[in-house]
């Protein structure tokens, strides 16, 4: 697959790291297809984890989610799921790579700056999620 889905979280939009980011994203060679700012309802933030909603984490995560601006993206590159994964590193910051976008950004395990879909069918999923046809090109 050529596309990944990624959102920037709330804390990284709040504490203005959303074009240190962009930047990040760009100079590693994807391209942006959609790309807007909005913010998510707990009950919306519900359904785009709906996957995790039996961990012990789901309320907290749903709350987060929704605790301020996000900047959802579209994003186009050769391997674009891994290669993209590899670029944000680990889900817990103290476990993430030198150099990725969490090491850098990240806060704690729940507050780690940014998604990365983690299959080619989720990121199509989870861009239809946000973006309309007319707004991928
Ligand atoms: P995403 O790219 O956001 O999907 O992260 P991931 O694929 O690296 O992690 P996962 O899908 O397992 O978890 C989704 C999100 O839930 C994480 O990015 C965190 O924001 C949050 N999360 C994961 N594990 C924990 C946890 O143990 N505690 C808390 N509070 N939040 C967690
Ligand atoms: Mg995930």
């Amino acid at each position: 697959g050529n596309k990944t889905f990624t959102m920037i979280k709330p804390d990284a939009v709040a504490d203005g790291h959303t074009g240190a980011i962009i930047k990040m994203i760009e100079e590693a060679g994807f391209r942006i297809v959609a790309l807007k700012k909005t913010v998510l309802t707990p009950e919306r933030a519900g359904q785009f984890y709906e996957v995790h909603k039996e961990r012990g984490f789901y309320n907290d995560l749903c709350k987060y989610m929704s605790s301020g601006a996000i900047v959802p993206m579209i994003l186009e590159k050769d391997n674009a799921v891994a290669d993209f994964r590899k670029l944000i590193g680990a889900t817990n910051p103290a476990n993430a790579d030198e150099g990725t976008i969490r090491k850098l950004f990240a806060k704690s395990i729940e507050a780690n700056a940014i998604h990365g879909s983690d299959s080619d069918e989720n990121a199509e999923i989870e861009g239809n999620f946000f973006f309309a046809r007319t707004e991928k090109f």
